[in-house]
């Protein structure tokens, strides 16, 4: 994904920042909770599967995916990630993806984060669409995305293998009227 400008998130708590192969070992220790990956395709069996979503500005193409550390302020810990992948630049969108420790949940955390990366990538990284798929099953990741105004647009049945079952998502998208940079 290319960009003119990084998001700019105005929080106390947490910060966006790159994500960096130090933050692989924090990332793991909650995404192998089944409290967070229960209604998630996510099936991450160790740390090092997680290495390549590290990235530097200079190394992306207008197709990379682009996740961001949601970190502490106060120590720099990355307590969540959030970012885009399946960029496309020809169509000009990008799927939205978004994860916080359990610690953190409740304090709207990934609505202000999901908030500033919509906005960032409509007004600054070139995509007119924004989408999310959200297993049918995940309240809590379809309430962040009805608070930040997404259209629920259907459901794709079996859309995704779900750690050895097909799983059903519903589609959502968030669509600028705004001509893309
Ligand atoms: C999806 C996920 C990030 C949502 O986390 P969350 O804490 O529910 O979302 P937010 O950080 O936006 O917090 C919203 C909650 O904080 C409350 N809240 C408190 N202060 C708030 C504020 N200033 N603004 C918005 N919400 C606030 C809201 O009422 C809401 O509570 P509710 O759960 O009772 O509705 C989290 O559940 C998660 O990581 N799940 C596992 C991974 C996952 O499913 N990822 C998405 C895949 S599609």
């Amino acid at each position: 994904m290319h960009f003119t400008r990084l998001p700019e998130l105005k929080h106390d708590i947490v910060c966006l920042r790159a994500l960096e192969m130090s933050d692989m070992d924090d990332w793991y220790d909650y995404l192998r909770l089944p409290v967070v990956f229960e209604h998630t395709s996510w099936n991450v069996q160790t740390a090092s599967e997680l290495a390549p979503n590290a990235w530097c500005a200079q190394e992306l193409s207008a197709s990379s995916p682009v996740r961001f550390a949601i970190a502490l302020k106060s120590d720099n810990r990355l307590v969540g990630t959030a970012g885009f992948h399946t960029v496309s630049p020809v169509n000009q969108t990008a799927e939205l993806a978004y994860d916080l420790t359990p610690e953190m949940w409740g304090n709207g955390i990934a609505t202000a984060v999901c908030g500033e990366l919509v906005t960032w990538a409509h007004t600054s990284a070139n995509s007119i669409r924004v989408q999310a798929t959200v297993l049918e099953s995940n309240k809590r990741s379809a309430r962040v995305l009805d608070r930040l105004g997404f259209s629920r647009e259907g459901l794709l049945l079996s859309y995704r293998e779900v750690r050895g079952a097909p799983g059903n998502f519903y589609m959502y998208s968030h669509v600028t009227t705004e001509p893309a940079v």
